[in-house]
C-alpha cells in the first residue's frame, strides 16, 4: 500500500516537472515569436510592406505623406484648400483640429477672385471642422510671417506643442518660363528658403519643449516621449512636384540635403485617390495646357534621419537582439 503510494507521488511530481517545462517552453516559444513580430513590423513601416500594418496605415501608406490619422499638419502654399479638404473626405485625416493650413495670398476676398468656383465652399467647410487656416504665410519666412516672437511663442500661435508634417504641394512662383535658368533659379531659391525657414520654425518648438521639461517630472516625460517618438525633431517635410522638366531640373533632394532634410522616400501622386482635391495654379483657376490629372507627379518625403539611416539603425537593432537570445 505504501509502495503504491509513493509511486502515485513520484508520477505526480514527474507530471509536475514535465508541465513546467512545457510552460517554459512555451513562454520562451512565444517571447521569441513576439520579437520577430516586432521586428517585422518596425521594418514593414519603414520599407512600406503592406501586409502586417493595420487597415488606416494601409489605406494611408504611399498615398499620403503622413503616417497616423491624427497627426499635427502645417500645410503652406495652399491654392483653393481643396487638398485638406480631401484629406478629411477621404479620410486620410481623422481629428481636423491638428490640421493648420495656410496660403501665401493674403485676404479671403484675393481667394475668392482667383478660385470663385470653389475656395468659398472649401473654407467654410474646413472652418466648420474646426481646420486652422492662416492666411499670408510666406514658406521662405515662416517665423516672421506667422508673427512669432518671444513674446507670442511658437504654441500659442500655432495652437499645437509639435508639427509631425509640413506639407508643400507644387510649389510655384507663378513666374513665367521665357527664361528658363532664371525661372529655375527662382524656384530653387523657393525651396531652400522654404527649407531652411522650416529649420527655424520646428527649432522653436524644440526650444519650447526643452523649456516646458525643467522639472524632474517633465524630465522623465521628456525622455519617455521621446524615445517613443522624437516629435519634435522628427516632423516630416513633403513637397509634391510634376516630373519632367523644368521640375527636375531644380534639384530638390541636393537642396533638402543642403539643409539637413534627408530622403524618407518617394512614391506617385495618386490624383484619383483625392477626391475633389483640384490641383491649382498660382494665379488663377484657369487649368494648365494638359489637364493637371493626366500628368505625372511625384511625393518627395523628407526627415532628418532618413531611410539610409533608419535601416542602418534598424540592422544594429536587429542584430542586437539576436545577440540578446
Ligand atoms: C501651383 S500653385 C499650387 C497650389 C496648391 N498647393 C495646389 O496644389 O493646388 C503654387 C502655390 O505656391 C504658393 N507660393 C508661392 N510662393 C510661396 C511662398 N513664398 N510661400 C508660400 N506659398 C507660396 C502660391 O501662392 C500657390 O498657391
Amino acid at each position: 500500500m505504501a509502495k503504491k503510494q509513493s509511486r502515485k507521488g513520484n508520477l505526480k511530481s514527474l507530471l509536475k516537472q514535465h508541465n513546467q517545462e512545457n510552460q517554459k517552453k512555451l513562454k520562451e516559444l512565444k517571447i521569441k515569436e513576439n520579437l520577430v513580430n516586432l521586428q517585422k513590423f518596425k521594418k514593414d513601416k519603414i520599407t512600406g510592406n503592406k501586409k502586417n500594418i493595420s487597415t488606416q496605415q494601409q489605406h494611408n501608406l504611399l498615398t499620403v505623406p503622413f503616417e497616423n490619422p491624427d497627426d499635427i499638419l502645417f500645410l503652406v502654399g495652399e491654392g483653393d484648400f481643396s487638398y485638406v479638404r480631401s484629406l478629411i473626405e477621404s479620410n486620410y485625416h481623422h481629428k481636423p483640429q491638428n490640421i493648420i493650413a495656410t496660403s501665401y495670398d493674403n485676404s479671403l476676398k484675393e481667394l475668392n477672385l482667383k478660385y470663385p468656383t470653389t475656395f468659398k465652399e472649401n473654407y467654410d467647410f474646413l472652418i466648420e471642422k474646426g481646420v486652422k487656416i492662416m492666411l499670408g504665410v510666406d514658406a521662405t519666412n515662416l517665423v516672421k510671417s506667422l508673427k512669432i516672437s518671444k513674446r507670442t511663442g511658437v504654441n500659442k500661435i500655432l495652437n499645437v506643442e509639435r508639427l509631425d508634417c509640413i506639407i508643400f504641394n507644387f510649389p510655384h512662383t507663378g513666374a513665367g518660363v521665357k527664361d528658363v535658368d532664371r525661372n529655375i533659379q527662382q524656384h530653387q531659391k523657393l525651396l531652400l528658403n522654404f527649407f531652411k525657414s522650416a529649420n527655424e520654425l520646428l527649432g522653436l518648438f524644440n526650444a519650447y519643449n526643452a523649456n516646458k521639461c525643467t522639472d524632474s517630472y517633465a524630465q522623465s516625460y521628456k525622455t519617455v516621449t521621446n524615445n517613443n517618438k522624437t516629435k519634435g525633431n522628427n516632423c516630416r517635410l513633403t513637397v509634391s512636384l510634376f516630373k519632367g522638366l523644368p521640375y527636375d531640373n531644380w534639384q530638390l533632394k541636393k537642396i533638402a540635403n543642403t539643409n539637413d532634410w534627408k530622403t524618407l522616400t518617394t512614391f506617385k501622386f495618386e490624383w484619383e485617390k483625392f477626391q475633389g482635391y483640384q490641383h491649382r495654379r498660382t494665379n488663377s483657376e484657369m487649368s494648365t495646357t494638359k489637364k493637371f490629372d493626366e500628368r505625372e507627379a511625384r511625393v518627395h518625403l523628407f526627415d532628418k534621419v532618413g531611410v539610409l539611416q533608419k535601416k542602418k539603425t534598424q540592422k544594429n537593432d536587429n542584430e542586437d537582439s539576436e545577440n540578446e537570445n
